[in-house]
């Protein structure tokens, strides 16, 4: 079945919990979404994760228009969220909603995500005005880093707290379909999930979320540089690839591999009368 915008809304109020997860190209979209995943999140996570930079502060909009289109490729069914990078919705409401437009024309995503509350909040009205479903994202914003001082948990004393759930309230307002939290106690997450009426998509928030996100190579143990408190490793397929990998280095050293059902065939006459 198809995911909407719209079906993302009835989930919460029919008490169904949503499921995430990010991908990057076309193959592991493929996957992620024949598996029956709501949605599928291209995350600036993939500067860190698919291009190897240290954080996702270098990733830019062709970037993500490139990775994008891989991932709207594969995926037939999910709800396709495409993050807005770095500086992307930062100088003018006009450039917003050009990178916003970019990330669906040209990539084929549904909506785009935007970290920040009320400092971001004209430029979330902005593109939702331009009929661009819109996810919003409050916590730890990783493309806040520098000036969060590291990638910390978020929302730890009162005043932060009430910021948190203002910034929600403001997001459901201003028209997003659902907000990511990132690195918020459970509890915190909780009151923000119970205080709006689109689903809370959590990572690193707990339980009481409508919903959960993990950045899909962390969960299947394919990326393991820095590896946060809140993820579970469901597979260590890093290991079992590092394996495979080493068998067939073996086997070609060996003359193992490729064996004759591996090879093509012709008329060993032809290769007789060709040597003669
Ligand atoms: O970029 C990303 O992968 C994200 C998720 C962790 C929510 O923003
Ligand atoms: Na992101």
């Amino acid at each position: 079945m198809k995911r909407t915008v719209s079906s993302f809304k009835e989930a919460k109020q029919k008490g169904q919990r949503l499921t995430m997860l990010t991908a990057y190209d076309y193959s592991m979209a493929k996957l992620i979404d024949e598996a029956g995943i709501d949605g599928i999140l291209v995350g600036d996570s993939l500067g860190m994760v698919a291009l190897g930079y240290e954080n996702t502060l270098s990733v830019t909009v062709d970037d993500m228009v490139h990775h994008i289109k891989a991932v709207a490729r594969g995926a037939k069914n999910a709800l396709i969220v495409g993050d807005m990078p770095f500086l992307s919705y930062h100088i003018s409401i006009e450039e917003s909603i050009k990178n916003a437009g970019r990330l669906i024309q040209e990539g084929g995503c549904h909506a785009v995500k935007l970290e920040g509350g009320i400092e971001v909040l004209d430029k979330v009205k902005a593109i939702i005005k331009a009929q661009i479903p819109v996810m919003g994202h409050i916590g730890l914003t990783p493309q806040s880093v520098n000036m969060l001082g590291g990638f910390k948990v978020q929302g730890k004393t009162k005043e932060s707290i009430k910021k948190l759930i203002d910034d929600a309230k403001y997001l459901e307002d201003a028209g997003v379909f659902a907000i990511v939290l990132e690195a918020v106690p459970d509890e915190v997450a909780k009151l923000i999930t119970e205080s709006i009426s689109i689903p809370t998509i959590g990572i690193g928030a707990g339980k009481y979320c409508d919903g959960q996100i993990l950045v899909v190579n962390d969960m299947l143990g394919l990326f393991s540089d820095f590896v946060p408190k809140f993820v579970k490793k469901y597979r260590n397929l890093g290991d079992e690839i590092k394996g495979a990998i080493k068998e067939y280095i073996e086997e070609v050293r060996r003359g193992d591999f490729p064996e004759d059902s591996h090879s093509f065939k012709i008329d060993k006459d032809i290769v007789e009368e060709i040597k003669r």
